[in-house]
């Protein structure tokens, strides 16, 4: 008999596909979730199930990507465009991640996409059955692309351990509420055996919308489905810490690193990545940081805003309105306050190799993260990372996930100009050995809850939970 399997799944694969000069290139993922999980699915016939990000032109296209993705342990499900705009822009993403974002307004609710979603969810689920699963396997949903898969798998098999991982927000239940078909996609959720979320409040809010909307019983965070225990648990997301100690540790990177610095001059170099998303509160930290240059004359030609917006979503019509207000008010800020010698905003919208990302968090004395919501927000992490051997403050949104980590950050409301202007002034203003302390504290924390751990204890959870519910059956 075979050995016990691991079968991931998430929209996109750890590797995507782009044609260039009439040659497909597969580039691999550089993100947290594809470092994180590299060690379970390039293992055994372990597996990882997703989107290659790419759309053939025709059938033997399609067969020799299999074949490729499949020397990688990586299955494709391949979605038409008008899949990718009813599942993807149009429930994924004007429906469930304004909502889950707390953006009620920015919701866009049409049925054809919902029926879309279902259909895309289930033909993740066909994919899935193909791949000859029996009941020891072991699954893991990622994310809110895939709500209704956990129980579209549990419908076929009864037995087999599913696990979902949430990496945005789960809003309040009122919140929820507002969304047609929320029923249907706590269902989905359900056929899961543990559900899990960033933070405490998250899995409460979800756990609210079950006996809330549902009318569920709960015990603690264990819920009954069908004779079945579910679970609704914590499990913050970290980083490869090593990954990026070490970049910032080589010697290139330093002087990379030094070279961004004396480029602009030696001055206080505030950092800011983020995809381009109103989720990031890029606009109030233009207004903070404009403020800051209104309020604090001394600090002008002394500071420099380099922020680096990812390109993201940019069919989305919410997505292309914020990139245009951004352009407008960068180039607001750079007239009204520039100098022949100084610009006060260095702004580029692009997604650059994690190499000079890391070279820029080196160079960087403050890092300014003001998402309005965010389920955890890996670059505060990333930065801390990085920060072992030089100075550094994390400002940061007290709305991320990871506020609920960093505690040493200065941690802001976002939706206060007034908060972010003087957290920044405190960053730029905090002696060297205040920022070496709270530094500490926060490696030791982004250190011990890396990646690795994450997966370890989310797996080591799904089988303890496994072996509670033979043991409740048998009982
Ligand atoms: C967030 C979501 C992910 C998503 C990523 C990039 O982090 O939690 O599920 O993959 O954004 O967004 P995209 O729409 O490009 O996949």
């Amino acid at each position: 008999m075979r050995n016990k399997r691991t079968i991931i799944i998430s929209n996109r694969l750890p590797v995507r596909i782009e044609r260039r000069d009439q040659e497909l290139h597969f580039i691999p993922s550089e993100g947290g979730l594809a470092t994180g999980l590299g060690s379970v699915y390039q293992q055994d016939d372990n597996i990882w199930v997703g989107w290659p990000g790419f759309v053939p032109e025709s059938e033997e296209e399609k067969l020799i990507i299999r074949e490729r993705l499949a020397e990688l342990n990586l299955v494709p499900v391949f979605l038409t465009e008008e899949e990718l705009m009813g599942y993807y822009e149009g429930f994924s993403n004007e429906v469930l991640w304004p909502i889950f974002h707390y953006r009620l307004s920015y919701a866009v609710y049409n049925t054809d996409n919902w029926h879309i979603y279902k259909q895309v969810n289930q033909k993740f689920a066909d994919r899935v059955q193909e791949q000859d699963l029996n009941e020891k396997d072991e699954i893991w949903v990622h994310d809110y692309q895939l709500m209704l898969l956990p129980n579209l798998i549990r419908q076929r098999y009864d037995r087999i351990s599913i696990g979902y991982f949430q990496h945005i927000p789960f809003p309040p239940d009122e919140v929820f509420r507002s969304i047609p078909w929320r029923d249907e996609l706590i269902n989905g959720l359900l056929g899961a055996d543990l559900i899990a979320f960033h933070t405490y409040n998250d899995s409460q809010h979800f756990l609210n919308a079950c006996t809330h909307i549902l009318g569920l019983p709960i015990h603690n965070n264990c819920l009954h489905v069908g004779g079945r225990s579910v679970f609704a648990e914590v499990y913050p997301m970290g980083i490869d810490f090593e990954k990026f100690s070490q970049l910032a540790h080589s010697q290139a990177i330093r002087t990379r690193a030094q070279q961004i610095r004396e480029f602009y001059m030696d001055r206080k170099f505030i950092l800011c990545i983020d995809r381009l998303d109103y989720s990031k509160g890029i606009i109030e930290r233009l207004e903070a940081y404009e403020s800051l240059l209104k309020e604090y004359p001394e600090m002008r030609e002394k500071v420099i805003l380099y922020m680096l917006v990812v390109p993201s979503r940019d069919t989305v019509p919410q997505y292309k309105m914020l990139r245009d207000e951004i352009d407008r008010m960068v180039g607001h800020i750079n007239a009204v306050y520039g100098t022949n010698e100084w610009i006060p905003i260095a702004y580029f919208y692009n997604s650059f190799p994690i190499e000079e990302l890391s070279a820029l968090y080196v160079a960087a004395d403050v890092c300014l993260v003001t998402s309005i919501r965010d389920g955890m927000n890996l670059v505060c992490k990333e930065y801390v990372a990085s920060k072992e051997e030089t100075d550094g403050v994390l400002v940061l949104s007290e709305l991320a996930g990871a506020s609920k980590e960093l505690l040493e950050a200065i941690q802001v409301n976002p939706n206060s100009i007034d908060q972010i202007r003087e957290g920044l002034k405190a960053a730029l203003d905090m002696p060297p050995s205040e920022q070496r302390r709270r530094m500490k504290d926060s490696i030791d924390i982004v250190r011990k809850f890396n990646v690795r751990h994450w997966v370890k204890i989310f797996f080591n959870r799904l089988r303890e939970i496994k072996t509670f519910q033979k043991q409740e059956m048998a009982r």
